[in-house]
């Protein structure tokens, strides 16, 4: 079934994906050579506490830890551990989902380690602009459909690969709810979007092959072909003014923001117009 939402459940859910948002950006700042995967996901923990938000992974089907940190060939649902370093060339998924007052909130970023090949950088960039034009394309009255045609065309524009075993979903009172939300076409087909929706819209790119794996953890999922992927993921109401992104303050008791956060509330790492790297050698940011 799926629940449209009112202004009460609506500034929850904006609570909690504010909490996301805030633990994100200490995540993402923290992902320098050296910093393991389990060294982020403490800082997570730690960053989701003290907002006083409750962490929605840990449990989640068993899933043992607060992040999903997805290192260069791994896809989504990467594990944290202190096996892994990071190191100067690496990306980094990171995903993360907080409940506040029963309400879900989930969104993800890729963060570029020290500096990357111009290749790798540019899918960071161009999944970061899939996720921008896939929640532009929520319209009240639109299709489900529209979403992924959106995503999909900006992949098919630069050549890579969109991943179609892993979709966007729902989301509310459960971190999953219907609808799911793929990141393909066509549109025009699918569900009706409708007033009160709420969409965790997560595009995910990978370099070469769209085609993954399964490791043997039963979480991480990785590349085919083991190239680089990238992933990014906002929490989205519909309404009838358009797209508001959850997390950053737009959704308020005395009114809305529509469209999507530019670079000044969520600095892209490969965003800089000249395609520079980071001024300071090692220094990441998203
Ligand atoms: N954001 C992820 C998703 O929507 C959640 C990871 S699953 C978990 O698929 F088990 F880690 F929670
Ligand atoms: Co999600």
């Amino acid at each position: 079934m799926i629940t449209c939402k009112g202004r009460a459940e609506l500034l929850k859910m904006e609570r909690a994906t504010w909490i996301v948002q805030q633990t994100l950006a200490d995540c993402v700042a923290a992902c320098r050579p050296g910093v393991t995967t389990e060294e982020i996901d403490r800082i997570a923990a730690d960053g989701i506490r003290k907002r006083g938000g409750k962490a929605a992974f840990p449990g989640y089907r068993g899933y043992p830890k607060t992040v999903c940190s997805s290192v260069n060939d791994e896809v989504v649902h990467g594990i944290p551990t202190s096996k892994r370093k990071l190191r100067d060339g690496d990306i980094v998924g990171i995903d993360l989902g907080v409940i506040v007052d029963g309400y879900f909130g989930d969104a993800a970023r890729t963060a570029i380690v020290g500096e990357v090949p111009a290749p790798v950088a540019e899918l960071v960039r161009q999944t970061w602009r899939a996720l921008v034009a896939g929640v532009s394309a929520v319209r009240v009255g639109g299709r489900i459909g529209d979403i992924g045609a959106a995503v999909e065309a900006v992949a098919n524009e630069k050549g890579f690969g969109v991943v179609r075993e892993y979709v966007g979903h729902g989301i509310g009172t459960a971190l999953h709810e219907e609808p799911q939300v793929p990141n393909y076409g066509p549109a025009g087909k699918g569900e009706r979007i409708r007033e009160g929706m709420t969409l965790a819209i997560e595009p995910m790119f990978n370099l070469g092959t769209a085609r993954v794996r399964l490791g043997p953890d039963g979480w991480t999922v990785r590349t085919a072909d083991g190239k680089p992927s990238a992933h990014f993921e906002h929490t989205v109401v519909a309404t009838a003014d358009g797209p508001v992104v959850l997390g950053f303050g737009r959704y308020t008791s005395d009114g809305l923001v529509t469209g999507v956060p530019d670079e000044t509330d969520y600095p892209v790492p490969a965003a800089s117009p000249r395609g520079e790297p980071a001024e300071t050698p090692g220094e990441s940011r998203v």
